[in-house]
């Protein structure tokens, strides 16, 4: 028999058109990555495994080779694909990366989807870098994922309260600028800016509790109809269920998670990498049954 391989971009095009979700799972140590494929695997779930520039930089994950070496010993095609999160064009420092060359590199590694965040930048420059990473990419068929907007969370200064975030809808994904974004730059996914700020990451910050945030569904809504492409939800950790399930009813077809697996993880990972893997195994397990109730998604997502 062929083992039939259907690439991220049309796996992703399916939970959308389903309105189901497809999780994203940050490994900013590479021993997490067995716990979480192995969940996968046990609760026979389709997800992405992720790393970002930032987890090489900051935490220790290795580099993106290490990273694609650990996932080819361990993917399951029925239940995972390796996708390329965060590579800034300005970084969390306010540093410029050279994102072109990483993005080069991690398609070369064989990374199955990549993402450009050019939205520390103007509207104009965030579209021109985009859709040079998109022709690039679209040459090896590598489906993109850019953002537009501002998820906020991985800066170390102190966030704006949030409640203020939140009622005015400051950094908020402007519609008809999607429509713009999307149009000239042909990206694959957006990245959207909806109430979501990521977890912290600034050593100072990274083992606080992270704050409960909300999402404007309605201004979601919007965005969904006037661009119909799939949408991905970043700082997926510690979002009001109801706000989620309602979400994944509009336009969002892939969630980043990374903060509520690191932090079990980084809390017995000096004492024993064992109880550490099997602190993941059992968040991942709450995830995928209770908080996002997508248990048993890749046969859903395989079906055509
Ligand atoms: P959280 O850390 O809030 O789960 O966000 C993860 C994320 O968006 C990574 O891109």
């Amino acid at each position: 028999m062929i083992m039939h391989k259907p690439g991220t971009g049309t796996i992703i095009k399916e939970a959308f058109r389903q309105g189901i979700v497809v999780p994203g799972f940050n490994i900013p140590y590479l021993p997490m990555m067995e716990p979480v494929i192995r969940a996968l695997y046990d609760t026979e779930t389709f997800g992405l495994i992720m790393v970002a520039r930032l987890e090489w930089i900051k935490f220790k994950s290795g580099s993106m080779k290490t990273i694609r070496d650990e996932y080819e010993k361990l993917k399951d095609l029925k239940f995972t694909r390796l996708h390329l999160d965060h590579v800034p064009v300005i970084d969390e420092d306010n540093l410029l990366t050279d994102f072109e060359n990483i993005i080069s590199e991690a398609i070369e590694l064989g990374y199955d989807s990549v993402m450009i965040d050019g939205s520390r930048l103007s509207l104009e420059e965030n579209i021109e870098k985009t859709r040079r990473i998109v022709e690039l990419a679209h040459k090896s068929d590598i489906p993109v994922e850019a953002e537009l907007g501002a998820v906020l969370g991985h800066e170390s200064g102190p966030l704006p309260p949030y409640e203020e975030l939140f009622a005015t809808g400051k950094g908020f994904t402007s519609p008809d600028e999607a429509k713009r974004f999307v149009l000239e730059t042909r990206t694959d996914w957006l990245s959207v800016a909806i109430g979501n700020i990521h977890g912290a990451i600034s050593v100072a910050a990274r083992t606080e509790k992270k704050i409960e945030a909300r999402l404007a569904i309605p201004h979601l809504k919007k965005i969904n109809e006037t661009i119909n492409i799939p949408l991905v939800l970043h700082g997926g950790t510690g979002i009001g269920k109801e706000y989620l399930m309602k979400s994944f009813k509009e336009g969002i077809a892939k969630i980043n998670i990374a903060t509520a697996i690191r932090q079990p993880f980084e809390k017995l990972m000096n004492s024993s990498v064992k109880e550490a893997q099997e602190a993941v195994y059992n968040e991942m397990i709450d995830i995928i049954n209770n908080q996002l109730e997508i248990g048993g998604s890749a046969k859903l997502i395989h079906q055509n």
